[in-house]
């Protein structure tokens, strides 16, 4: 337990699983409150009991502007203020192309980038009256470099880092800070497929290993504090190396 996030008030989306479920976890050891809000009500109902009093959830649906409105009015009834919002809710789809269709481009589109879009809108007034405040977009690695018959993905998280310069700059002047988050592969239900298909493993990262979900939770502990009061607009990366180059073997 530290005070890092002291006085801190979250709102994480994607909280029920893997990484969301980590910075929820890191955030509430940090001192913060939060409000986990995710689809998955049961597990996330079950997450925010086990995180005790400085925990709720809330059911939100990312594409949906209306319940956006209620997590964060919820949120600040509940806890008096919101300076931090961490879009962290995503889906991963793949097919390549002729085989990838126009519903599974508006899906994922819907949730990795629209969705980061409406929670920015929704929770604008509450971030800039309770500031300083922060907001976390969750991008990828692919929001670097594309991936291969991931068409979807790789442009909605191109988008979610376009999405976080165009905001930062608009809300630096209400001490509102906008950063974006790059991880490599990481371990949680989202990389783990199942029986027919193996869970990616990322052994060509210069790490040669996938990372715990809480190797990206310390900073997004950093990003959400005080600590990196002069970072806004700006990519972090956090990938064991797999956008940093190629070795060929020289
Ligand atoms: N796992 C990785 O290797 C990896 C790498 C880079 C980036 N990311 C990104 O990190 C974020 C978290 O991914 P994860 O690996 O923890 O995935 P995950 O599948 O474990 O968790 C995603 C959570 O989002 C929720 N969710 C899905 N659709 C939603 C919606 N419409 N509204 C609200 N919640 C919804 C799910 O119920 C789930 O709890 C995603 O944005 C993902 O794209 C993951």
């Amino acid at each position: 337990m530290s005070n890092r996030l002291a006085g801190k008030v979250a709102l994480v989306t994607g909280a029920a699983s893997g990484m969301g479920a980590s910075h929820a976890r890191a955030f509430v050891s940090h001192g913060a409150k939060v409000v986990l809000a995710d689809i998955s009500d049961e597990a996330g109902q079950a997450l925010a009991a086990e995180l005790g009093d400085n925990a709720r959830y809330i059911h939100l649906n990312v594409t949906d502007a209306d319940e956006w409105a209620a997590a964060v009015a919820f949120t600040v009834a509940e806890f008096g203020a919101l300076n931090v919002l961490v879009n962290n809710a995503g889906i991963l789809d793949s097919g390549a192309l002729g085989a990838f269709t126009i519903e599974q481009w508006n899906r994922t589109l819907a949730i990795n980038l629209t969705g980061p879009f409406l929670g920015t809108t929704a929770a604008l007034e509450a971030l800039k009256a309770s500031a300083p405040s922060s907001i976390v977009n969750i991008s990828s690695a692919a929001g670097l470099e594309g991936i291969a018959a991931m068409h979807a993905y790789t442009a909605s998280k191109f988008g979610v880092r376009g999405l976080t310069k165009s905001t930062s700059l608009e809300l630096a002047s209400s001490r509102v800070r906008v950063n974006s988050v790059h991880p490599g592969a990481v371990q949680t239900p989202m990389t783990a497929f199942g029986k027919e298909q193996p869970a990616i493993d990322f052994t060509e990262s210069t790490m040669t290993r996938d990372a715990a979900p809480a190797e990206i939770s310390a900073l997004v502990v950093y990003l959400a504090s005080d600590e990196s009061s002069f970072s806004t607009g700006a990519e972090f990366v956090v990938d064991g190396g797999i956008t940093a180059g190629k070795d060929y073997g020289f």
